[in-house]
């Protein structure tokens, strides 16, 4: 392929104060030759090991296997390690920047510790009562066969980082996200949960928020149907929960003998 401009995202150099970190930043150009089968991690790669040996860039699989690669790429999140070079237009720069809904720390490496408390809000799994004395269930593959595919999630937060409602509007104190939606669905859908979370996924997660855009979807490297198979069954069960007329006579009822 030859040699090939990338314009890299480069945070100005720190001061002491930690929450300072990756404030500011600009592109950088770097060339660098690119032969058959390289993915852009491995161009990152090449540019650290000649020109920038202080390039901050997080990854640990090169498999597409960890999550831990995510970034932009021509202005798309993507894993660094499964976009292939020969798949980019090379007759311009290549521009690779962090994801932009999470704070950066450096370079290419963003902070991505707000997923994982907008996750620990979320109710734990409840196993109904074991079937056997030992302790154990029975579960039939058929109905395991739809939380399969959410515990794919390699939690990479490409899906979080495309949805317009945290990156354009940065609603992370009211939406908790297509990838926490999708660990809702893994646990609502599960054959064994007793758990109620449709109160938490109105109230607390934002559910309502998503306007089924399906952009988490189409980023999803573990295809994942994220918005037709996790957020619209979870929308449904909400609905059912909070507009059905008879459930909500119940409540209005209930109410009236409490008071
Ligand atoms: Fe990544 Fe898909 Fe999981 Fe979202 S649902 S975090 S895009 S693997
Ligand atoms: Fe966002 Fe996906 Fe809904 S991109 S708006 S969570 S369908
Ligand atoms: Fe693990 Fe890219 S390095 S997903």
């Amino acid at each position: 392929m030859g040699e090939v401009t990338f314009k890299i995202w480069r945070t100005n150099p720190s001061t002491d104060n930690v929450e300072s970190l990756g404030g500011t930043g600009q592109f950088q150009e770097y060339r660098t030759d690119i032969s058959e089968g390289m993915v852009v991690l491995d161009a990152v790669h090449q540019i650290q090991e000649t020109d920038a040996t202080d390039l901050a860039v997080r990854w640990n699989c090169k498999a597409g296997k960890c999550g831990s690669c995510s970034a932009e790429i021509n202005g798309h999140p993507k894993l660094l390690c499964m976009t292939r070079m020969s798949d980019l237009p090379v007759d311009k720069p290549v521009t690779i920047e962090p994801m932009k809904c999470f704070p950066s720390i450096k370079d290419l490496v963003t902070d991505v510790s707000w997923n994982y408390k907008a996750k620990k809000q979320i109710k734990k799994f409840k196993p109904r009562k074991p079937d056997h004395p030992d302790g154990t269930w029975n579960m039939a593959q058929e109905d395991i066969d739809r939380v399969q595919e959410f515990r794919k999630c390699i939690e990479c937060f490409l899906c979080q980082d495309v949805c317009h409602v945290l990156r354009e509007h940065s609603m992370h104190d009211q939406f908790a996200g297509p990838r926490n939606l999708v660990y809702n669905a893994s646990l609502e859908m599960h054959p064994l949960d007793i758990e109620d979370r449709r109160e938490d996924l109105k109230k607390q997660d934002g559910i309502g928020l998503c306007n089924i855009t399906k952009c988490c979807t189409n980023v999803c490297p573990e295809n994942i149907t994220i918005t037709d198979n996790a957020i619209i069954p979870l929308k449904e069960r909400v609905a059912d929960r909070f507009y059905d007329p008879i459930f909500r006579l119940f409540r209005l009822h209930k109410k009236e003998r409490q008071s």
